[in-house]
């Protein structure tokens, strides 16, 4: 009818008045059509309305007139009893099923008697309970987030979705408590509700690698239905963290004259990061003298302080040697430390007899 008022106004002026009076009929008639409600998901054989009643038809007249819903339906929704003249409900109907998202559910039931042929039409409708709860397209769901994310950081997630309309589908979203995430609902007409999660607290991996939240759809029932979604936040690593030395300081003894190979001491740094932003390396920092190159070794991979040439206590008692420990992230953290090793003297070297001869005389006064 809004179409025709509309295609009116558009006409010109000596044609508005002929569809004033369409408009009229119109209006009038579809006023004259009786119309009932009833609840979807109620028992079969509930009775609807007294259509012969409200239609103003004689009750004893309706089966030889065969009174009827014409309906090319193999499975009817409603029938008329022609003894009572009374609207029936066939079988259980689920008005999500039979009307889907638009927010009305109005059918339209052409009825007829015979003899004379008369047709009535019967507006039915279905009225929503709330018989669905919200779901979410994904019960569990994994997000990897980064450790570098700033606070205020948005992600936005997937809606529930509840096929119960108007009041009865999703109103609101909950999020567990917790200490880095909060959830904002953009609100998106047609398309429902959709919940974001924010960044409320910068994320730590070191401190925690995983955050479970547990996201809440509620549907405006009462009581209220709700769904919900698992979510895995997963922080990813970022090369945040150097090695870390075991100790403060490493001081060792070694005996001079230790063969090739000897192990002097191991030192430990250990990374707090992830893969290779936590894998230490070792060796001899850019300050070492070149000369103990030829005198000590490190393995880079276990920390170990090798012995690899000659170490003589007469030539140098004490050696102090810098190391560093590096991860082997993108850009690499390094830590320096000092080792010192103190040479221990062995009696290597044959006492100098020192030959003094003592001569001449005593002074026979002294
Ligand atoms: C280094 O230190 C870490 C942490 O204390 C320990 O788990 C690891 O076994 C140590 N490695 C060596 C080679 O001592
Ligand atoms: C370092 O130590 C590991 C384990 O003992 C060994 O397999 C590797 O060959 C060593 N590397 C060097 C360069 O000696």
């Amino acid at each position: 009818m809004a179409m025709e008022q509309r295609k009116c106004e558009a006409g010109r002026v000596n044609r508005r008045w002929v569809c004033l009076v369409i408009a009229v009929l119109l209006w009038s008639v579809a006023s004259a059509q009786i119309r009932y409600s009833i609840s979807e998901e109620v028992m079969e054989g509930t009775a609807v309305g007294n259509v012969a009643k409200d239609l103003g038809l004689d009750k004893s007249t309706l089966k030889d007139r065969k009174y009827r819903i014409v309906s090319s339906a193999a499975d009817p929704l409603f029938h008329v009893n022609q003894n009572d003249g009374i609207l029936y409900v066939s079988r259980k109907m689920d008005r999500e099923e039979i009307c889907e998202r638009s927010s009305t559910c109005l059918l339209n039931l052409k009825t007829v008697l015979e003899n004379p042929l008369e047709i009535h039409y019967i507006g039915v409708e279905v009225l929503d309970i709330n018989d669905h709860s919200p779901s979410f397209p994904e019960i569990q769901k994994t997000l990897e987030i980064s450790e570098s994310v700033v606070s205020g950081k948005s992600f936005q997630l997937q809606a529930a979705r509840d096929p119960d309309n108007g009041p009865f589908s999703v109103q609101h979203y909950k999020l567990n408590q917790n200490d880095h995430f909060r959830l904002e609902v953009k609100d998106k007409g047609e398309d429902g509700k959709i919940p974001i999660l924010i960044v409320k607290k910068t994320l730590d991996r070191e401190a925690a690698e995983s955050h479970s939240l547990v996201l809440i759809a509620v549907d405006g029932g009462k009581p209220p239905k709700s769904g919900e979604m698992n979510i895995l936040v997963n922080v990813l690593d970022i090369n945040d963290n150097a090695p870390v030395f075991s100790e403060d300081v490493y001081s060792v003894m070694l005996n001079e004259n230790a063969p090739v190979g000897t192990t002097v001491t191991q030192v430990n740094a250990t990374d707090l990061d992830d893969g290779p932003n936590g894998e230490v390396v070792y060796s001899f920092s850019n300050s070492v003298n070149r000369r103990l190159f030829k005198l000590f070794e490190i393995n880079q991979s276990t920390g170990e302080i090798i012995v690899k040439g000659p170490i003589d206590y007469e030539h140098k008692d004490k050696y102090e040697i810098e190391i560093q420990a590096s991860d082997k992230g993108l850009a690499h953290l390094t830590t320096e430390k000092n080792v010192v090793i103190k040479i221990v003297d062995v009696n290597d070297n044959a006492p100098e007899i020192e030959v003094t001869s003592f001569s001449s005389s005593i002074p026979e006064d002294s």
